[in-house]
């Protein structure tokens, strides 16, 4: 399972590169005006230097909404890096320009999608990653983890080379259940892949060796 940070945070890019488990980084608009990025200089200069961190696929999204506009963009964001895949929200002219981008090698994640005739159609265009957002699935009282898990049976069922990237990540449970359904990628805010690490009995453990390696001094 390749494990992606789901921020335009340079500093918590870097600290996930730094643990040496980092696959890639996704963004969003909200994510990147978070950072106060404003203006296409300044986003693409941003894009720029999370491709200097890390070594895997950045998505980076369009904020267009036509087929022509998306696929100007993306034109545009692909030739940034070769890292770059292009962000594409699950609307018609998204497919549209998934297909198309498709054809011309360039590499997409198709993004905003709740359900799996959503998945489908991603599928069938071509997109190289499809992003069901578990943790907003949740947060209207559906099943995020159910809705991952039928994508992924749909994509075995007819072998699809979509990967299911599953988004929206709120905690390492989420990770972990992503994990038992076979999910190709998760994408999570950097304190989710941290809180992997926590057990009780670890940190017990640990000072009680501590303690007597001291005694061993
Ligand atoms: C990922 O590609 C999405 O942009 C992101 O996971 C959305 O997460 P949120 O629901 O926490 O905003």
């Amino acid at each position: 399972m390749k494990f992606f940070v789901d921020t335009a945070n340079l500093e918590q890019i870097q600290e996930a590169y730094d643990l040496g488990i980092l696959d890639g980084v996704t963004t969003n608009p909200s994510l990147m005006a978070k950072e106060g990025i404003k203006g296409q200089e300044a986003i693409i200069e941003h894009y720029k230097k999370i491709c200097e961190i890390v070594d895997g696929d950045v998505s980076a999204e369009v904020i267009s909404t036509d087929f022509e506009g998306i696929v100007k963009e993306g034109e545009m964001l692909a030739a940034l890096h070769p890292n770059i895949v292009v962000k594409v929200p699950m609307i018609k002219d998204g497919i549209k320009a998934i297909k198309y981008f498709s054809g011309k090698g360039i590499r997409t994640n198709c993004t905003l999608v709740f359900s799996a005739g959503q998945a489908i159609l991603a599928a069938k265009a071509g997109a190289t990653y499809l992003s069901p957002f578990l943790g907003r699935v949740d947060d209207i009282s559906w099943d995020g983890v159910d809705l991952i898990d039928q994508i992924v049976a749909i994509y075995e069922n007819y072998a699809f080379n979509t990967q299911v990237l599953a988004a929206s990540i709120r905690n390492p449970l989420h990770i972990i259940k992503c994990a038992e359904i076979g999910a190709d990628v998760v994408t999570c805010p950097l304190k989710s892949i941290l809180a992997l690490l926590n057990h009780p009995l670890t940190d017990n453990g640990l000072a009680k060796f501590l303690a007597d390696a001291e005694k061993m001094k």
